[in-house]
C-alpha cells in the first residue's frame, strides 16, 4: 500500500468528465478507480494505470461490491468524486412519474447509494473528500430540462446538509457545478416519452434543445475539470461550491443571486425560446436526435 498516493474513486469514468479526471490525476500521481456499467480500458488509461469496476449506481448490490473492492485492494479512499449522470429532456407535463424516479434512481439515490458505502469507511479514517457533481441545472431550474434539474437540486440539498454533519470527522464535502461540457451526456440524453409534435409546448421545446445542446457541443472541454479537481483535493481547506464553465456560464449563477426571480426567469426565457434553431442543418440534427 502506497500511503503517499491518494486513492480515488470516481463514478462514471468511462466517458466524459469523468474520464477526463481520471486521466488527469492519474496522471498527478493517483491511484485511480473508475466505474462504469460495463467497463473498458483504453490504451491512454492503461497506461496510466487506471481501474476500471463494474457498477451499476441503481443496484445496490453493485455499488457495494464495487466499493468493496476497492476497500480490499487499497484499504482506504481519500477522494470520492460522485460524477455519474446522465439525463431527460421534455416539457414536465408531457414526463411521467417512472421517468423521473428513472433519472433520480441514477443521478440523486446513485450518488446516495455510493456515499453510504464509502462514508464509513473515511469516518474510521477520519479523513477524506466528497465531490458531489451538480451543474448550473441544480442552480438554475433550467426549462425543458426540469427533471434534470430538480435532481441536480437535490444533491445540492443533499451535499449541503452532509457537509454539516461530517466536518467534525475530517470529511470534507464539495458541490461541483458545470455549465456547458462537450462529452458523451449529449447523444445519450433521453427525451420524455410524451414528447409530441402535436404538444402545445413543441415549439418552445425545439427551440430550447437546439440552443442547450448547441451549447453544449461547442462547450468547455472536460479536462478543466480534471485540473479544478486535482486543485480541490490538494488545497487544505477547499469550498463548498465550485462553478466551472464558460464566463456567460458562471456569471448567471452570481446574477440570479442578485436579480429579482421574476426578472432573471425571464432572461432565461428569453436565453432558450428567443433564439432557436439558426440553419437547416442545426434542424436536420435536432430533428434526428428528437426522432418524432
Ligand atoms: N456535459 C455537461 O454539459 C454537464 C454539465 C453539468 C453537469 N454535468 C454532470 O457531469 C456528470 C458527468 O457527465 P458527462 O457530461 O461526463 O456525461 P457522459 O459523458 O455521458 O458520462 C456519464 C458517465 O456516467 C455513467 N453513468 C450513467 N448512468 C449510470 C448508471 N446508472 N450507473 C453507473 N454509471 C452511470 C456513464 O457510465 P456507463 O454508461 O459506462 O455506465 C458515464 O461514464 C453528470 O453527473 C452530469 O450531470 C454535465
Amino acid at each position: 500500500m502506497d500511503k503517499t498516493r491518494k486513492v480515488i474513486f470516481i463514478t462514471g469514468a468511462s466517458s466524459g468528465i469523468g474520464k477526463a479526471t481520471a486521466l488527469y490525476l492519474a496522471k498527478e500521481g493517483a491511484i485511480v478507480y473508475g466505474t462504469s456499467r460495463s467497463p473498458k480500458i483504453d490504451k491512454e488509461m492503461d497506461k496510466w494505470n487506471i481501474r476500471m469496476i463494474t457498477m451499476n449506481l441503481t443496484d445496490d448490490s453493485s455499488v457495494k461490491a464495487a466499493v468493496k473492492e476497492v476497500m480490499d485492494r487499497e484499504g482506504r479512499i481519500d477522494v470520492l468524486f460522485n460524477n455519474a449522470g446522465s439525463g431527460i429532456s421534455g416539457a414536465l407535463e408531457d414526463t411521467n412519474v417512472e421517468e423521473i424516479k428513472e433519472l433520480f434512481e441514477t443521478n440523486f439515490f446513485g450518488m446516495v447509494r455510493v456515499i453510504n458505502e464509502v462514508l464509513p469507511h473515511m469516518r474510521k479514517l477520519g479523513t477524506g473528500i466528497i465531490i458531489n457533481s451538480s451543474s448550473i441545472g441544480g442552480v438554475i431550474g433550467l426549462p425543458y430540462q426540469g427533471v434534470y434539474s430538480s435532481t441536480k437540486f437535490a444533491v445540492e440539498g443533499y451535499s449541503e446538509a452532509l457537509s454539516k454533519e461530517v466536518r467534525r470527522f475530517g470529511i470534507k464535502v464539495c458541490i461541483l457545478e458545470p455549465g456547458d461540457f462537450k462529452t458523451g451526456f449529449t447523444s445519450r440524453r433521453k427525451f420524455s416519452a410524451a414528447t409530441s409534435k402535436k404538444s402545445c409546448y413543441y415549439e418552445d421545446f425545439l427551440k430550447t434543445v437546439s440552443v442547450f445542446e448547441s451549447d453544449e457541443i461547442n462547450g468547455c472541454k472536460p479536462e478543466i475539470i480534471g485540473k479544478l479537481i486535482n486543485k480541490i483535493i490538494h488545497t487544505s481547506n477547499p469550498k463548498l461550491r465550485y462553478v466551472v464553465g464558460n464566463f456567460e456560464q458562471k456569471l448567471s449563477v452570481l446574477v440570479k443571486k442578485f436579480l429579482p426571480g421574476r426578472v432573471f426567469e425571464k432572461i432565461i426565457i428569453n436565453y432558450y425560446m428567443g433564439k432557436g434553431i439558426k440553419t437547416n442543418d442545426e434542424l436536420e440534427r435536432v430533428d434526428k436526435r428528437l426522432n418524432l
